[in-house]
This record gives C-alpha cells, sequence and structure tokens, in this order.
C-alpha cells in the first residue's frame, strides 16, 4: 500500500510568523545593548578601569618634578611645563609596565628596551607608539568642571588655572583622571 506524501514545506502564514519574530527577537536584542550602554555601571572609582582622584591643584607635583606612579590607576602622572598628563604604564609593544629612569630622565621598558620621553614619546623601539594617556579635569569644590583634557589629551595647563591672570580656580579643586577613556600614543614615523 502506498503511504500519501508527507508535506513538509512552510506555508506562507508559517513563513510570515517566523520572520516576524526574528525581527522581533533582533529588535529585543538591539534594545538589550542600547540599555547596556547607558545603564551598566562603570568600575568604581580608584578601580582601573574608573576614576581616580590624584589631589587637589594645590598638592600635585610641582612642574619639572620626577613622574608619580599610581600603580592601581596603572598610570604615571606627569607635570611638565607645557602641563600635566596620565600615562598608561603599560608599554606600547607589548605591554610590560615601563618605569621611570631618573638618571636619563625617560620611561623604560624592562622587557624589550623600548623607551619614551618624559611626556610618553616614543624615543627607541621596538615600541612604535608614544604611550597612552588618559584624560583628566578638574572639578571644583562645588562640582563645577574648570577644565579638562581635550581628545588628543594634550598636557592639561594646571599651572595656569591658578596662578595665570585671567582665570582663578580654587586651589583645592580636584584633578580626576579617567582610566575608562584610553587616548592612544601617537605612532613614531
Ligand atoms: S613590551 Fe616593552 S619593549 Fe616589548
Amino acid at each position: 500500500m502506498s503511504e500519501t506524501p508527507q508535506k513538509n514545506s512552510f506555508t506562507r502564514r508559517e513563513f510570515l510568523g517566523l520572520a516576524w519574530l526574528g525581527a522581533l527577537g533582533l529588535g529585543a536584542l538591539k534594545l538589550l545593548e542600547v540599555l547596556g550602554k547607558t545603564t551598566l555601571p562603570r568600575r568604581p572609582k580608584g578601580a582601573f578601569g574608573g576614576e581616580f582622584e590624584v589631589g587637589t591643584l594645590a598638592e600635585l607635583p610641582k612642574a619639572g618634578d620626577p613622574p608619580l606612579a599610581f600603580p592601581a590607576g596603572r598610570f604615571w602622572l606627569v607635570h611638565s611645563e607645557t602641563g600635566l598628563l596620565a600615562l598608561h604604564r603599560a608599554c606600547t609593544h607589548l605591554d610590560c609596565l615601563v618605569s621611570w629612569d631618573d638618571g636619563s630622565q625617560k620611561f623604560v621598558c624592562p622587557c624589550h628596551g623600548s623607551e619614551f620621553g618624559p611626556q610618553g614619546d616614543c624615543l627607541q623601539g621596538p615600541a612604535t607608539r608614544s604611550l597612552d594617556r588618559f584624560p583628566l579635569r578638574v572639578v571644583t569644590p562645588e562640582g563645577q568642571v574648570a577644565a579638562q583634557s581635550d581628545a588628543s589629551g594634550a598636557p592639561l595647563p594646571v599651572e595656569a588655572l591658578v596662578n595665570g591672570e585671567q582665570a582663578e580656580v580654587a586651589p583645592e579643586s580636584l584633578v580626576m583622571v579617567d582610566t575608562a577613556q584610553k587616548i592612544p600614543g601617537a605612532s613614531v614615523g
């Protein structure tokens, strides 16, 4: 006795139903992605990936003083004549932690010998990029942002904030470093 062949193709209604479910699923995923970006908590203050208080304007090292290490934040705080910088401690070759050598006035990588100038400029390879930077901002006791790094991470001229002729910012204003936003160092050549 011959059997009736089974019909295994989708009906138009089934196909439309599946397509609708698929579109709904994609929409839900997109919504989750947006919510995740806007509502996920940032890393806490004082942990790498979060924001660090490095002290008040009055407490900063003087321009030209040796860089100050912040091991928990994985950065060096550098106060040069042109302003304040937060340099990522990770070498741009293979991420070893660079040290400051006061004698040669350079950051030196213990792994393969890359060298970087006081502002993180790549002086010697195998690294091919300057040290990455983290943005800084100065927040007054009233909670106003008095100054902040630009997108290039150029040194923040904090000296002028307190001693400049025009701008007067309270010396008690806090200096913050945001380790969530790495600004890539410039490539050599
Ligand atoms: S990791 Fe720094 S030179 Fe290789």
